[in-house]
């Protein structure tokens, strides 16, 4: 069998900022994905970091009355306790329980050779040339902007995003994105589904129709970043230099290992889309979507498969920012929430993907008692306490012969066909409906709940072989369940399954441990089913409900 190659990436945080909920978003929707991908089967390379160079990062050095490289060497380690850290063997604190396969520091030299080689490809290609600059620069965003995209704010002239802007004027090194529209939009035109959601692509496309100028691609009134190859007074300019990170992460320049299985697209080799999918801030979509592909296109290198635009987070009904003192750390918020799996929950379920949203800390402590606690964890707690009472503890026995048409109508409605064929789950999972897939679990709890209500095992003393059928087939409910809540809350799914006594092997736990195969015909077990007589551990809740913030208090 030919594994799948899968390769996600957050982008890579400023280390000047604390990390907040905004960071910590991307994160778990790639780590969702990541082990989505693992539990069918792929080989998975998931990457995030730290974008280190750059004047904004260099002023905050110098606020601190830092050296850039220990200021760096400092903050960044904010952002790894975030996620696992490759360096340490134990992973380090993983906050967020992400399982990132690398953690990159445009700092470290394996990128500094990546982005140069990057750079002399470009300039090999004849698409970079020296000139002088004279325009406007916002250090807060790293951006340029044209005189005609600033907006007037307190009677002073700023960016679109509302960030200061300064004049420049001094020798630059430009690329020649002007030469790069036309190539651009018949490279959007032949793959729709290059931006996702399809809505964003729009805007991409009428950018590129308004016109690319040149762009400026090196600095030389400070020197923290990248040198430029043979002009070492200029430094790359920092998104040169970030978005080269995809690349050094796969060995770049080394084409063969993880550049050959996870840059390019093992299915099509040679075409001009490769393998990689980024996950991104609406804010940053011009940056992956126009000039990363245009400065892959000019090296001659596949441009990713697809960037993936993900809203933006207000708190409390508000734009989060320093100023407004509302900045949310994904530390506070974990141990509100009880637990990283609760914010995990809360943050893929509350915001549709794509669009805007709001975290309010109310919602998320009633999203997560009406979702977790009351409906799966009281389905669980509901069926091995009766497991353990009336069953000795033991999985109990499994008869065909005993299911009765309601059994059958359940186990197909919900176990067979609710969440869909492989295919169609692959599908939700590809269109990021996060929304859409949990819904759909927690339904299944619903369904379940209402079936222990209609067929009262408590009730069916008399009758232990009815009694056992009902609660094989919760039991085998709450296994599904558990299975497909794994990308998202992976510790409780994992005490769930420990729970049902599920061993803890891939194959016993992996999507296709569950049923979305003929079970309606023959009412044959899938093969990771529970062994009936299993001995199963004593019941402990897995979901515990949340105080609301009041009472917490
Ligand atoms: N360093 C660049 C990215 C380089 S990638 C080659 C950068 N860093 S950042 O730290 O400023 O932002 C990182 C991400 O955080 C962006 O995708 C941005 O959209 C996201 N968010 C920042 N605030 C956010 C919210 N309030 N809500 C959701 N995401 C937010 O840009």
């Amino acid at each position: 069998m030919t594994h799948k190659h899968y390769y996600v990436t957050t982008p890579i945080y400023y280390v000047n900022d604390s990390p907040h909920i905004g960071h910590a978003y991307t994160t778990i929707a790639a780590d969702v994905t990541a082990r989505y991908q693992r539990l069918r089967g792929a080989d998975v390379k998931f990457l995030t970091g730290t974008d280190e160079h750059g004047q904004k990062v260099d002023k905050a050095a110098q606020t601190a009355g830092v050296a850039p490289q220990a200021f760096t060497d400092e903050v960044s380690q904010r952002f790894r306790t975030l996620v696992k850290d490759p360096l340490k063997t134990d992973g380090g604190e993983n906050l967020l329980n992400s399982s990132n396969t690398d953690f990159i520091r445009t700092t470290e030299e394996r990128h500094k050779a990546a982005a140069t080689e990057l750079w002399k490809r470009m300039e090999a290609n004849g698409d970079i040339y020296l000139d002088s600059y004279a325009g406007w620069y916002a250090v807060r965003d790293e951006a340029f902007y044209q005189e005609s995209e600033l907006v007037e704010k307190g009677g002073q002239k700023v960016a679109p995003s509302g960030a200061p802007v300064e004049w420049v004027t001094e020798e630059s090194y430009f690329f020649r994105l002007s030469a790069y529209g036309e190539k651009l939009l018949k490279f959007y035109e032949a793959n729709p589904d290059f931006v996702y959601p399809q809505s964003r692509l729009n805007e991409v496309k009428s950018f590129v129709k308004g016109g690319l100028k040149d762009l400026s691609i090196s600095r030389t009134t400070f020197n923290w970043g990248v040198p430029v190859p043979d002009a070492p007074e200029h430094v790359m300019y920092v998104w040169v230099d970030a978005l080269t990170n995809y690349l050094t992460s796969t060995g770049f320049p080394a084409t063969d290992g993880e550049y050959k299985n996870f840059w390019v697209d093992e299915a099509q080799p040679d075409a001009v889309r490769g393998n990689a999918i980024h996950l991104v801030g609406k804010d940053i979509l011009r940056f992956h979507a126009v000039y990363w592909p245009a400065f892959l296109m000019s090296a001659k290198l596949p441009v990713p498969k697809q960037i993936v635009a993900h809203g933006w987070w207000t708190i409390e009904g508000e734009k989060m920012s320093k100023s407004l003192g509302n900045v949310l750390s994904p530390k506070d918020m974990i141990e509100l929430a009880g637990g990283i799996d609760s914010l995990r929950y809360f943050m893929m379920k509350a915001m549709p993907f794509g669009n805007d949203g709001d975290f309010s800390k109310g919602r998320m402590i009633e999203m997560v008692n009406a979702d977790l606690a009351n409906k799966v964890g009281n389905l669980a707690q509901r069926v091995l306490s009766m497991i353990q009472k009336n069953c000795e503890g033991k999985v109990p026995a499994y008869n065909p012969a005993q299911l009765t048409e309601e059994d059958q109508m359940f186990i197909n409605e919900f176990l067979v066909t609710h969440p869909q064929t492989p295919e169609e789950v692959d599908a939700l999972y590809a269109s990021f409906d996060f929304v859409g897939i949990l819904s759909s679990i927690v339904d299944i709890a619903v369904a379940a709940n209402e079936y222990i209500d209609r067929q009262k095992p408590w009730s069916l003393k008399d009758n232990p072989a009815r009694r056992d059928a009902v609660l094989y087939v919760l039991a085998e409910g709450i296994r599904c369940i558990a299975v497909y809540l794994q990308p998202f809350i992976p510790q409780s799914a994992a005490k769930l399954l420990d729970l049902l006594g599920v061993e803890n092997t891939p194959e016993a736990r992996d999507f296709a441990s569950t049923y979305h195969f003929d079970f309606a015909e023959n009412n044959a077990l899938n093969a990771h089913a529970l062994k009936s007589g299993a001995v199963l551990p004593a019941p402990a809740p897995v979901f515990p409900r949340l105080e609301a913030e009041s009472e917490a208090a």
